[in-house]
């Protein structure tokens, strides 16, 4: 509920209030944390202190902001910029605030909203307009907010700076955990404890990017906060701390090359962001799968089963031919796999990753009729997905013959390749006119059930002959991507797509809005796996993560029944050639299949809760929570790798304490005998049971024991 008390604003989430005052012609967040009654007077939390008797030789202003203007003598980042006649001094006034119907924006933003509360300020000096909306959701704590400015002045105007959301707190230290990494490294946590210091992050590849995700933790004074974006694009994300005691949290796109002129009544729409608050992590994590799956992802794909699918590219790479693929299909349907995925190089002459993208026509000679191979793996009881890399053009292609200019390159200057191919330019009508019609003649001929949608390179040279000004490039590019999106998804409704980007390099609500799946990581070890994973779930839900069991030939030798375990919860997939398997491998390969497709809502939409981590210990673990309690899956890893088992205990988490429950192991070929046991929750919860005798005795492969394991259990609850 979104209510006006005397002059307060007082956005309510189930268990979160936010409360913002109107002072002095600003907007001061006097309060965001645990929900609070309706009082009639909230001033004890205002800061007090009138502008103009705060110290001269510091912060403009003492109170806590939920905007910023540039230039308004604060040292600390400004959340909104825009020049007029060369000036680029703003002081944008409260104005009003009411409840409105909702917004439009090019962008995706969060489905099924609750209400939403738009506050309006004035610059005094541009007389330009700035909006910003917080919306509450029904269901959940997740607060959406997001900013816009409107050229109200009577001559253009630029923005160079718009953040989505900007929160100040009361406090003089902070910790902050963001999840970055590397292309194979993606989302791994780092912690950062942050004193009288200024902390960002960000990405200016044209992605959200494998080096920073936007999803980030903030604890302040006890409370823990979670932010987010639904973009896909440059972003920021800032932790600034003052030596008076003054935290800003800011998040929204990044800045970079930012520079976006608007003619009087055009308006900049900036991406919505998200934050929660809560008393631990575990509550933010299962707010914001909950927000996500609720009101980002499709409807037609939110709860839906996600296929067991095989993927062909870690088996064959580009050496393949339509009867292979067939081949490959034909053992994976007599495993119970659900879907084969044709991976790169079935278009164009693409036999390696030198030619042919943006060449959206089928090798007829190497896949024998795409929509024949479609046909014949259908016929098998399988669905069919394909591989498309849209967003790109290799210099070697036909495409690129006719059209150069579908291209990013700065007119006269030989554009930089990246795995020899070059970013279409989307800000370009008809580039975005030429893929969605080739992509959805292409998606319905063939009659696709999946596409994998990847982006192999980050942006550069970043030009369209289409823009007047190219400080409006990185947005507008994103505007025309979602377009195309929609289009095809609208298309193709029954079309379920993953976003890849080389991996997990574009991982983000704003992809998740079109493709309820992202490809984690093109890191398949399954050991490396654990923190990629274990990172990726803390803002994000697992059935938004594609996790295959690879082949093992990465270091360490994980047995795969341990691969298994650990691919399970995500959506899941194989991703080696079956063809090459042994009958025994087959047989535990059809078992595992249909273990997780019995376990299969639980595994997918289960309530996923830690049980520990990978970063700071040997002993880690998941568990997928059923709403009502009565069921949970959990995994449970040793990685210790120095050929010695320590005794480790662990404990279920997220049971009814009162309950009986049966524990059953999944039974794994590597293990001799059943392990089952009942026992309470309240057991089971704070008992901690012993890994190391549990796998001890139970051990087939000693090459396994000195290394990893890995256990599986089925919590049923039984009375
Ligand atoms: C990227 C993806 C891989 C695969 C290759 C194909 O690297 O992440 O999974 O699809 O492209 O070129």
């Amino acid at each position: 509920m979104i209510k006006f008390i005397n002059n307060y604003l007082k956005i309510d989430s189930k268990n979160n209030s936010l409360i913002i005052v109107k002072h002095d012609n600003r907007s001061e967040l006097v309060y965001y944390g645990k929900k609070l009654a309706d009082h009639n007077d909230y001033s004890y939390f205002s800061s007090g202190c009138k502008d103009k008797c705060f110290a001269s030789n510091c912060d403009y202003t003492n109170i806590r902001s939920v905007i910023a203007s540039n230039g308004e003598c604060a040292q600390k980042s400004s959340s909104v910029g825009v020049i007029k006649n060369g000036i680029f001094t703003n002081r944008f006034e409260y104005v009003s605030a009411n409840i409105v119907e909702g917004f439009d924006s090019p962008l995706p933003n969060a489905r099924n909203k609750g209400q939403t509360v738009c506050l309006e300020y004035v610059d005094v000096i541009s007389k330009a307009t700035l909006k910003q909306y917080f919306t509450v959701f029904d269901d959940c704590d997740v607060i959406a907010t997001h900013t816009e400015v409107i050229n109200t002045c009577e001559c253009p105007i630029t923005v160079n700076k718009l953040m989505s959301l900007q929160l100040d707190f009361i406090a003089l230290e902070a910790n902050v955990s963001t999840f970055d990494g590397t292309w194979v490294n993606e989302r791994t946590r780092h912690n950062t404890h942050l004193t009288g210091s200024r902390f960002e992050i960000s990405s200016a590849l044209g992605i959200t990017s494998a080096e920073h995700n936007p999803f980030m933790i903030v604890e302040i004074n006890g409370g823990v906060m979670g932010f987010n974006l639904v973009w896909s694009g440059n972003h920021k994300e800032v932790v600034e701390i003052s030596p008076f005691g003054r935290v800003r949290v800011q998040t929204g796109m990044n800045d970079y090359q930012l520079n976006y002129e608007l003619k009087p009544g055009e308006k900049l729409v900036a991406p919505e962001a998200v934050m929660v608050y809560a008393e631990k992590e575990e509550t933010v994590t299962n707010q914001m799968h909950k927000f996500i799956l609720n009101h980002i992802i499709n409807p037609n794909f939110a709860y839906k089963d996600r296929p067991v699918l095989i993927n062909n590219w870690e088996g064959t790479y580009f050496d393949f031919t339509g009867d292979k693929i067939y081949e490959i299909a034909e053992k994976a349907a007599s495993c119970g796999i659900e879907m084969l995925v044709l991976d790169d190089g079935w278009f164009g002459v693409r036999n390696s990753d030198a030619c042919s993208l943006g060449d959206w026509v089928d090798n007829v000679e190497k896949t024998g009729g795409l929509k024949n191979l479609a046909d014949r793996i259908k016929s098998l009881g399988m669905k069919f997905g394909l591989w498309v890399e849209p967003e790109m053009i290799s210099p070697k292609s036909d495409i690129f013959e006719a059209h150069p200019e579908y291209a990013q390159a700065i007119p006269g200057v030989e554009p930089i390749e990246r795995r020899w191919q070059l970013c279409m330019d989307l800000c370009n009508p008809e580039v975005l006119e030429y893929l969605s019609d080739i992509l959805i003649k292409l998606f319905k001929e063939t009659g696709v059930d999946y596409v994998k949608w990847d982006h192999n390179r980050s942006m550069s040279d970043v030009y369209s002959k289409c823009l007047d000004n190219q400080g409006k490039y990185f947005y507008n590019y994103y505007v025309n991507q979602y377009e195309l999106l929609r289009r095809i998804t609208e298309a193709c409704p029954n079309v379920l797509f993953e976003s890849c980007s080389s991996g997990g390099c574009r991982y983000d609500m704003g992809i998740q809005y079109f493709m309820p799946q992202c490809w984690g990581s093109d890191n398949t070890n399954a050991f490396c796996r654990l923190f990629i994973q274990e990172g990726t779930l803390v803002g994000y839900p697992q059935s938004t993560m594609g996790a295959h069991v690879a082949a093992a030939n990465t270091f360490p030798n994980i047995n795969i029944e341990s691969r298994f375990n650990i691919a399970a919860v995500g959506a899941f997939g194989y991703e080696f050639d079956i063809t090459k398997s042994t009958d025994s491998e087959l047989d535990i390969i059809k078992k595992q299949v249909s273990y997780y497709k019995e376990h299969r809502k639980l595994l997918q939409y289960g309530n996923y809760i830690r049980l520990g981590s990978i970063f700071d210990s040997d002993l880690t673990g998941w568990m997928l929570v059923s709403d009502d309690k009565c069921e949970a899956m959990a995994v449970v890893v040793d990685k210790t790798e120095n050929g010695r088992f320590k005794y480790q205990r662990f404990s279920f988490a997220g049971l009814d304490e009162t309950a009986l429950y049966k524990v059953s192991m999944r039974p794994q070929a590597n293990v001799d005998g059943i392990f089952e046991f009942t026992a309470y929750g309240d057991a089971l919860m704070n008992g901690g049971l012993d890994f190391y005798s549990m796998i001890n005795c139970e051990i087939k492969e000693k090459e396994e024991a000195g290394r990893f394991a890995s256990r599986m259990f089925y919590i049923k609850k039984i009375n």
